[in-house]
């Protein structure tokens, strides 16, 4: 082939490989040019490329030099196509995306199932005209255990059963003062009575620590709602009633509430609450009359008031809600785990 016709023939490749790179305007007809010129088996430019072997010999180097150029003048303006249709991402848009559309609503996170639990709770209790209370997890052993008649000797206190910690502006070296992680909600009935005159009617939902060794239904953290109803005729069958309309609420259905006699210090008397649920009687928690001493301790008049007091598991109605078998899974924190929720 003499040299002239051989230029031609990549020039007009050339003339057209940026004619349609130019036009391409989408990630198929890109590609369909990129196949049609620079494809490595039947490419317009291939094409030409083998037939260099018919130019004559002293022609080969120019030959060659211009075939080089034009072969870097259609990948440039390849290259240029891309990042024009992509942005510089290295994705290519869709031409038919309209980005005046009104959106759509797309959820790419969720609370997690304790803090649901948590919301319907606090839902369920406020519609029973409980208000919702707080207090600090880091305690002090007169709310987490002499407001609420738990004398010094009581097991409660065990080391072993407590997280004790040594706060730093605690200079003396006596365990008497020792705080703790709360071991348990109750704490908030005594730091509410304090500031509050009765009547109350509050819930309190939050973590309490207590070093147990973790399994399908231990933690050492979990978390409990804690009820409190003081007032001047308030008895157990009105303890009774509450518990019958949370359980029927919130876990629909009539379901079925016994009180078995128990015993909590701040309590008097005590119960143990069970609903029976999927044919079997599940515990959800401690309950009883408010003891006097408490309302004592809190500079209540026990002759004029009385109350009751309740502590359930939140985790253990979140499980049972869900049918979740290990409560290891509600903080191993698995996204694909918590995505079910
Ligand atoms: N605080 C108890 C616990 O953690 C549960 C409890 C029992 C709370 C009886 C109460 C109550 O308010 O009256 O095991």
């Amino acid at each position: 082939m003499p040299l002239a016709e051989f230029l031609e023939a990549l020039e007009s490749t050339a003339t057209d490989a940026v004619q349609a790179f130019n036009d391409a305007n989408s990630n198929e007809t890109l590609e369909t040019a990129r196949v049609e010129f620079l494809g490595a088996k039947n490419g317009r430019l291939k094409t030409v490329q083998k037939q260099m072997g018919t130019v004559e010999n002293d022609n080969k180097k120019t030959a060659g030099q211009k075939l080089n150029e034009t072969k870097q003048q259609i990948q440039s303006a390849f290259e240029d196509a891309k990042n024009r249709l992509t942005g510089g991402t290295g994705v290519i848009r869709d031409p038919n995306f309209d980005a005046t559309l009104p959106g759509r609503l797309f959820r790419v996170g969720r609370l997690h199932p304790i803090t649901q639990t948590i919301e319907e709770l606090k839902d369920i209790m406020g519609r029973l005209g409980f208000t919702t209370a707080g207090g600090p997890e880091i305690e002090d052993q007169f709310h987490n255990f002499n407001a609420l008649n738990i004398p010094e000797s009581h097991p409660a206190r065990d080391p072993l059963d407590n997280f004790y910690i040594r706060v730093a502006e605690q200079t003396t070296d006596s365990d008497d003062n020792l705080m703790l992680l709360r071991s348990q909600t109750s704490t908030v009935q005594i730091r509410v009575m304090e500031n509050t005159p009765p009547p109350v009617r509050i819930i309190s939902l939050g973590r309490v620590y207590r070093p147990d060794t973790a399994d399908a239904t231990h933690y050492p953290m979990f978390h409990q709602m804690e009820g409190l109803w003081v007032d001047t005729n308030v008895t157990l069958a009105d303890l009774k009633t509450v518990l019958q309309l949370f359980a029927t609420n919130y876990l629909g259905g009539s379901v079925p509430v016994r009180i078995r006699p128990s015993f909590f210090p701040f309590t008097e008397p005590s119960v143990e609450a069970d609903y029976f649920w999927d044919g079997r009687w599940v515990e959800f928690g401690g309950a009883g009359v408010v003891d006097p001493n408490v309302l004592k301790a809190v500079g209540y008049d026990p002759e004029k008031v009385s109350g009751f007091a309740f502590g359930l598991g939140v985790e253990r109605l979140c499980m049972i809600r869900h049918q979740i078998k290990d409560i290891r899974d509600l903080f191993t924190n698995e996204v694909r785990f918590l995505h079910q929720f």
